[in-house]
């Protein structure tokens, strides 16, 4: 036999040798829950190991992220029910509780990249990610909502705007409204490829945002589809996304591998909470090493092409990876 591949395998330091693949820290954004209040560090039961966090604990917690190498933040804020509505006008106070922690974070941290998402979800008491009238979702209504969402979120400091929502011509209306109002240099995280997907369960348990009738399968997309994935894509990147996004990762490492071949723009996959709490409870009941499985799954969804990972192993894989960016 000339060719023997197993012998650049024989030594660790061979195999790191010719590694094809290396995560870093710098890899990373951390999904971050928040709820109002003070001196709550609220456990999440379907995602263990993540919490729901208050202003004051969460300073303390994403001082240690930084110093761990985990610089940008992605914030999720739990509303309580009594301040839903059909139309999630919470999201457009200027008092919401979500902008006062903006605001101070950019003061205590002036380091961190702080990305916000866009969409009405948590505070909808419809539980969709735009406005729900007679069984549909609306679109350019909700656009409209969002637009504002987004404004009201760069006033209070989010570098970084992340539409979620998956309505039709929300970057261009969120672009528009942000370059009118002077904030041309915030950019936008488009989830480009949303799709309707049964792994985001516990994040909704986390905020308590699950639909109340119907699912989202009118807007988020099905997950037999590709072609049109790249229609999205083209899209938003036409209407001036500077990210764009996979979302789930593991199941979709194919839709990742082809935006990074067909965009020019950085290629973000979002590990959700249901790919998170998989891992976690096969651990738990012994079923696989959590941290090689951990390791395994962020590092094929690099392969794959993402240059941007959301995952709730963030902190987890920089205190690994400690001392290294
Ligand atoms: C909703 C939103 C969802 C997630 C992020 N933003 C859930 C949904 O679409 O129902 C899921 C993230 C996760 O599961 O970790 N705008």
């Amino acid at each position: 036999m000339l060719q023997r591949p197993r012998r650049n395998r024989s030594t660790p330091a061979l195999r790191d040798l010719i590694a094809e693949t290396h995560l870093k820290t710098s890899d990373f954004v951390w999904p971050v829950f928040v709820v109002e209040g003070s001196q709550k560090k609220e456990a999440i039961p379907a995602l263990p190991g993540i919490y729901r966090w208050s202003l004051d604990l969460l300073i303390p917690q994403l001082k240690e992220a930084l110093a761990l190498g985990i610089r940008s933040f992605a914030f999720f804020p739990k509303v309580d029910e009594s301040h839903k509505d059909s139309t999630g006008s919470l999201s457009l106070d200027p008092q919401f509780y979500l902008y006062k922690i903006l605001r101070s974070l950019r003061e205590e941290i002036p380091e961190a990249t702080l990305i916000t998402d866009v969409a009405l979800d948590p505070y909808s008491s419809d539980g969709h990610d735009g406005i729900y009238k007679n069984g549909v979702i609306l679109n350019d209504e909700s656009v409209e909502i969002l637009a504002k969402q987004a404004l009201l979120q760069a006033q209070n400091g989010a570098h970084i705007v992340a539409p979620s929502d998956m309505m039709d011509g929300r970057i261009a209306a969120i672009r528009k409204t942000l370059d009118q109002n002077s904030f041309k240099e915030i950019g936008i995280l488009s989830y480009a490829a949303k799709y309707a997907s049964s792994f985001y369960g516990p994040f909704r348990a986390a905020l308590d945002s699950a639909p109340k009738s119907g699912d989202k399968k009118t807007y988020q997309m099905d997950p037999r589809n590709k072609t049109e994935a790249l229609r999205e894509l083209r899209l938003d990147i036409e209407e001036g996304a500077d990210m764009v996004m996979v979302k789930p990762a593991l199941a979709y490492l194919d839709i990742i591998q082809l935006f990074k071949e067909m965009s020019d723009v950085p290629v973000v996959a979002y590990h959700v909470s249901g790919e998170y709490a998989m891992i976690k409870a096969a651990a738990t009941q012994g079923l696989l090493d959590e941290q090689s499985a951990m390791l395994e799954c962020l590092t094929s969804i690099k392969r794959a092409g993402a240059d941007i990972i959301f995952s709730y192993y963030a902190l987890e894989f920089a205190k690994l990876n400690k001392g290294q960016a």
